[in-house]
């Protein structure tokens, strides 16, 4: 199966940056049930490594932390933007919480890519760069629009790619508070 690991938003937290859409050429809005905060990509896994993993992941004991959500911004830059997203504060226990992550799928070989840990919440892609302007959505002041989040618990995603894009099913949470 394809899989990711994420953090689940409350549907307030969705509804809140699902307001942030805005009619822009080109621009495809990833639906609102869909969004996560991404903590490792895995991409395909036996059904072996996915119980290796899951062993390894239900070790992982931090404590509860908040999650603040700062401003808007893209991937990889503004002039060529490829990403829009959301970015949120930097939190040393979310960086902690990746790594811990990150260390648990390497031990299960899972190769992971070397780029340093960005939390951010995709809330867009963008197929053809500079079909529409993005300035209003990425100049946007989030001004505490979105509401902070406890994260209490993680969760590994199964994610189906079908003819309408990617379906995100969850398989199972892993609970922080140890
Ligand atoms: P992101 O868009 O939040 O950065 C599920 O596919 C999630 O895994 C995506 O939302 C994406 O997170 C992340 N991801 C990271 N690398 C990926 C890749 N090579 N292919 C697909 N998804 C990837």
């Amino acid at each position: 199966m394809r899989l990711f690991i994420a953090i689940e938003l409350p549907e307030i937290v969705k509804q809140q940056l699902a307001s942030l859409r805005m009619d822009i050429p080109g621009v495809r809005w990833v639906p609102p049930v869909q969004l996560h905060l991404t903590l490792a990509f895995l991409g395909v896994v036996t059904e072996e490594t996915q119980s290796m993993l899951e062993k390894h992941l239900e070790t992982i004991c931090m404590p509860v932390f908040p999650v603040h959500f700062t401003q808007t911004g893209c991937f990889p830059d503004r002039r060529r933007p490829r990403v829009l997203w959301v970015g949120v504060e930097p939190e040393p226990l979310l960086a902690m919480l990746a790594g811990n992550i990150r260390t648990s799928v390497l031990a299960c070989g899972i190769p992971q890519e070397a780029r340093p840990f960005s939390p951010h919440i995709t809330l867009a892609r963008i197929k053809v760069p500079g079909a529409g302007d993005v300035r209003t959505f990425l100049d946007h002041s989030l001004e505490g629009d979105i509401l902070p989040l406890d994260v209490r618990n993680f969760t590994l995603f199964a994610s189906r790619l079908d003819a309408t894009g990617a379906v995100h099913t969850a398989i199972k949470s892993f609970q922080l508070t140890g």
